[in-house]
């Protein structure tokens, strides 16, 4: 990703509801799962560290991983007690033993330029996994809405659920959730692809994710207020087929 990107994101890691609402989500997937004592979590991707500092409520055991120097300064300097190393996901089976984690999360990782192989790198998780292990995975939702944000963050592609729920399961996994989310911003999202025509093209070297810029403590509770409702329905359904973004919740089989 591009160096500037990383500090935007450290600056927003807690207060952003989009990332707020995604921890939401995930808290919801995981909330009948018990994890055995000591469990050990891997962020893989982990970023600037606010969704390590998140998992920390599942276990102290935390693990992190991610390609760039800047964004493992921030995690670490969030997460003092993790083991949070400089890797690539690519070959993510070069840092752990086999069977090692309880719960691996990727969280908008996989559609990055950086990363090679999907289907290698989730079989590398799956391998990573103990039995009865659990991945949750988020990726951007639906080529349609690609845009400059997939731009300036080095996206190679945006997913449907039906492709990355076949790759998953041709790795082993049985998928026990498959969503997508955030469908209040499906539409804006289309309308400021097609705006983005007529918009001179920003400079990724230079420029920050504008979208992510529209928060703010009234705009956050706002959102936050109006995505319950779609929160509700995804608990009840465990699925709906419109959003910005996937939510996947997947097993190795025990
Ligand atoms: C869009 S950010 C997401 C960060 C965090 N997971 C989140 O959702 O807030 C993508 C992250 O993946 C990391 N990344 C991309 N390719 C990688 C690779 N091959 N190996 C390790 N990390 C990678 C980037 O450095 C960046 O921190």
């Amino acid at each position: 990703m591009y160096e500037q990107l990383y500090h935007q994101f450290s600056g927003i890691d807690d207060t952003h509801w989009w990332n707020i609402y995604r921890r939401e989500l995930v808290g919801d997937l995981l909330k009948n799962t018990s994890f055995p004592e000591k469990s050990k979590i891997l962020d893989a991707g982990c970023g600037t560290g606010g969704n390590l500092r998140f998992l920390a409520r599942y276990s102290s055991e935390l693990y992190g991983l991610d390609l760039s120097e800047t964004a493992i300064s921030f995690a670490r300097q969030k997460n003092p007690g993790a083991s949070i190393i400089s890797g690539d996901i690519n070959n993510i089976n070069n840092f752990y033993r086999p069977g090692f984690f309880n719960l691996i999360t990727i969280f908008n990782v996989l559609y990055h330029v950086w990363v090679k192989n999907d289907y290698d790198v989730l079989k590398k998780i799956f391998d990573l996994l103990s039995p009865g292990g659990i991945l949750i995975l988020s990726e951007p939702a639906f080529r349609l809405l690609w845009r400059n944000h997939d731009l300036l963050d080095m996206g190679k592609t945006r997913y449907s659920r039906r492709e990355l729920s076949g790759l998953l399961e041709q790795c082993g996994f049985k998928i026990e959730c498959a969503t997508c989310f955030n469908s209040l911003s499906f539409f804006p999202a289309l309308a400021l692809k097609i705006a983005e025509i007529f918009l001179p093209a920003p400079d990724p070297e230079k420029s920050q994710i504008k979208e992510l810029e529209i928060n703010g403590a009234l705009i956050s509770a706002a959102a936050l207020y109006l995505l319950s409702f779609e929160r509700k329905i995804i608990k009840k359904f465990r699925s709906i087929p419109i959003g910005t973004t996937l939510l996947i919740k997947a097993r190795k089989p025990a």
